[in-house]
């Protein structure tokens, strides 16, 4: 850190993200919710198509991707707006809502990235705790607050509360709701439909998920023409680049792949969860593309390093109240295999 950093950020390092080995088979990695199956085969002869063009700056509003986008969710282009991934719309958020010394609401746990927004934008983080089923306690929506974010199903714990829950949750609340969806696609139900009767929330998608992306960088919200267009006042300017914008559209277009990622993880989810219960792991209910589970041991630490000597790299957050579980991507059913066999689960 240098003496010239801003007061204010103190000398934190920011959002620190799972590891990322050097790319190669060397690894089995189920440490950053990344899709373990490879995007769509349209993906690349779009990218191809569009590098022809890469003298030309991109569309500022992503077109068109942005309207594709608006045909898939029923809404129309002025409800979207494209960010740098998620994170970047994420971070629109706190630019565009909160200012120095507002309140923003969070749940404890949740995406360890919102309360380092909160801290570089000199908001002030109210946290409220979230039990394991994921239901929204009422005190998310009556502390005072400029803006209240929840992810929905949840990060780290995977825990999902249907639509209809947020709805009765939420009456009332008038301050931004951001509903950040990265992992609904693996959930039954999205809040999109919802959309039209709360002008107050936001949406929150982002194709490294479901759509095997995450290498790319697109993320969306999704919301009123006048929640997007305070989006667009403080996003960069030519958010998404123009091999994402193809890239993005191609992957969206091949729905049929999009499945087949969805259905392989949540049916190898459905076998990762009963073979660890079976092993007397405690695994909290997911409906995303992970499981956050306590050993039965409770040794959570030691065995994501004994995983990592043997080359399966899976998440362990150290801090905060859940030290004693391992967040666990699901991988292909090799790979699901592999990490049973490693931590001594036959299958
Ligand atoms: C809840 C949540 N939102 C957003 C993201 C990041 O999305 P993106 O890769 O599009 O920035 C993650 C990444 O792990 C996440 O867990």
């Amino acid at each position: 850190m240098s003496r010239y950093r801003r007061a204010s950020l103190g000398s934190g390092s920011g959002y620190v993200p799972g590891e990322q080995p050097p790319d190669g088979p060397h690894w089995i990695k189920l440490n950053t919710n990344e899709s373990p199956l490879t995007p769509s085969p349209r993906v690349g002869p779009a990218v191809e198509e569009a590098v022809a063009a890469l003298h030309r700056y991109p569309h500022p509003q992503g077109e068109p991707l942005r309207s594709a986008l608006a045909r898939h969710h029923g809404v129309s282009p002025s409800s979207v707006v494209l960010g740098n991934g998620a994170d970047q719309v994420l971070e629109s958020c706190f630019r565009a809502f909160a200012d120095p010394g507002d309140a923003v609401v969070l749940t404890r746990p949740t995406y360890s990235l919102l309360s380092v927004l909160a801290r570089l934008s000199g908001a002030r983080v109210v946290t409220v705790p979230l039990d394991d089923g994921g239901s929204i306690p009422e005190a998310f929506a009556t502390i005072p607050g400029v803006m209240r974010l929840l992810c929905n199903p949840n990060s780290p714990t995977g825990s999902w509360a249907p639509p209809a829950h947020l709805t009765g949750a939420l009456a009332g609340v008038d301050s931004v709701v951001v509903i950040d969806e990265a992992y609904c696609d693996f959930a039954p139900e999205s809040c999109v439909p919802l959309l039209a009767d709360h002008p107050n929330w936001l949406v929150v998608r982002t194709f490294a998920k479901s759509y095997g992306l995450a290498g790319l960088r697109v993320g969306y919200a999704l919301g009123h023409p006048d929640l997007i267009a305070d989006l667009a006042a403080v996003i960069e300017t030519y958010p998404v680049d123009r091999l994402a914008i193809a890239a993005a559209a191609a992957a969206l277009a091949d729905q049929a792949h999009h499945a087949r990622i969805v259905g392989m993880v949540v049916s190898e989810r459905e076998r990762l969860v009963a073979a660890l219960r079976g092993a007397g792991w405690d695994v909290i209910p997911s409906q995303a593309n992970f499981v956050f589970a306590r050993p039965p041991r409770g040794d959570a630490a030691s065995v994501a390093i004994e995983l990592k000597q043997q080359r399966i790299l899976v998440r362990h957050f150290p801090d905060g109240d859940h030290g004693d579980r391992l967040r666990i991507s699901i991988g292909t059913p090799e790979q699901n295999g592999a990490l049973l066999a490693a931590i001594g689960i036959g299958v």
